[in-house]
């Protein structure tokens, strides 16, 4: 036992006594950040609620109707479809959660709300929680034993599955879409984090559907590149890139990252996404095989959530710790854990490079 334990728990026991929280409720300062603990502690209790109430604003486009300017109740309510009481229900919730506000005497934007507008990937990321909602409705039978029945299993075709390279496009295509249309923020975040002029040939392992190698493309037109996935996705990522870079050289490779060899010839492999979805010992497999796909002084980049990230600490554990329960496969992991994983592999040179928005990548470059 430490030698804060004892005082712990007597600070437990008292804030757990109602009178004692009255009392602290009423002193000057105190009271202040007394109020302020319960309306994180009402928040976490309620949280599913907002998330609904969100979910409905995406469905009913309620964010794009007002993208424009405010509008009455009664254009939202013919702009939604939904009937004038449920709209008006719909409006004040939205607005007690910063996402509409009242303006004049109708409602526009609040600043939560135009700030998520500005990233339409969070809103099929936002759909998608649908899944995750149905598998989360009981959430001590969902933790009893990771099943491969769920509905995120499902989704991701390759989670849980014995023969990934044998998943048929018709089943990534879905998956693949929807990490395209959330790439866009991390790649701007990679591309800042990363200076990508030292190298001549990146491959993107995991790849998905070519977004990350589009936005890379684009900024550096002069080099060679890899995208590396199952090769029921690889024909997205080449639909897509032969669309972009028409003529440019690109090499595909539809592999199962796990079982095959990775080819050689890049002198940097990106990771984006990657490694959070899968078990620790895939991690030491995957690892090792980049590290002999690469030259010697080649460099691997990693960007993904990251556990234990100050300031967004939920984010990690509680967010994406249960997501991939869910799914079936991998964990979040800290920078610190990573850090090992690519020491065992034989990454002798790992650093983290400076991410502007944590909660979405962190970036880790290894030599
Ligand atoms: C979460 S997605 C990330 C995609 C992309 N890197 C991004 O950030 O948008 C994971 C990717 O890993 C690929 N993947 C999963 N298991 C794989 C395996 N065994 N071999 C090759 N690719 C695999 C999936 O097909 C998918 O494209």
């Amino acid at each position: 036992m430490s030698w804060q334990e004892p005082f712990l728990r007597w600070r437990d026991r008292r804030l757990a006594d109602p009178a004692f929280q009255g009392w602290l409720a009423g002193l000057p300062l105190i009271g202040a950040l007394a109020r302020r603990k319960a309306a994180q502690a009402f928040d976490l209790c309620a949280g599913f609620v907002y998330s609904q109430v969100l979910q409905a604003c995406i469905e009913v486009d309620l964010l794009g109707l007002v993208r424009t300017g405010p509008l009455s109740l009664e254009s939202i309510r013919e702009g939604t479809g939904l009937p004038a009481a449920g709209a008006e229900r719909l409006v004040r919730a939205a607005a007690a959660l910063d996402l509409l506000a009242p303006r004049g005497p109708g409602y526009g934007l609040g600043e939560t709300g135009a700030a998520l507008l500005g990233n339409p990937g969070v809103f099929s990321m936002i759909r998608h929680h649908k899944l995750l909602y149905e598998d989360l409705v009981d959430p001590v039978e969902l933790l009893r034993a990771r099943r491969t029945d769920t509905r995120l299993a499902r989704y991701w075709a390759y989670a849980g599955e014995a023969e990934p390279g044998q998943v048929k496009t018709e089943s990534v295509s879905d998956y693949s879409d929807l990490m395209a249309q959330t790439q866009a923020f991390i790649a701007a975040e990679i591309l800042h984090a990363c200076d990508f002029r030292k190298s001549h040939h990146v491959m993107d392992v995991g790849g998905g559907a070519g977004a990350f190698l589009e936005a890379l493309g684009r900024a550096h037109p002069s080099l060679s590149l890899t995208l590396c996935d199952l090769p029921g996705v690889v024909p997205l990522a080449e639909t897509r890139l032969t669309e972009v870079f028409p003529g440019r050289e690109i090499r595909y490779a539809g592999r199962d990252m796990f079982r095959d060899r990775l080819p050689g010839g890049a002198d940097t492999v990106t990771l984006v996404r990657i490694l959070h979805d899968h078990d620790d010992d895939q991690i030491r497999i995957l690892l090792s095989a980049i590290r002999k796909a690469l030259p010697e002084f080649g460099r691997l980049i990693i960007a993904e959530p990251m556990a234990a990230t100050p300031g967004a600490q939920a984010m990690g554990d509680a967010y994406f710790g249960l997501y991939l329960w869910a799914m079936a496969s991998g964990r979040p992991r800290s920078f610190a854990e990573i850090r090992c994983f690519l020491n065992e592999a034989g990454f002798a040179h790992v650093r983290e490079r400076r991410s502007r928005q944590p909660l979405l990548t962190r970036v880790i470059e290894a030599l």
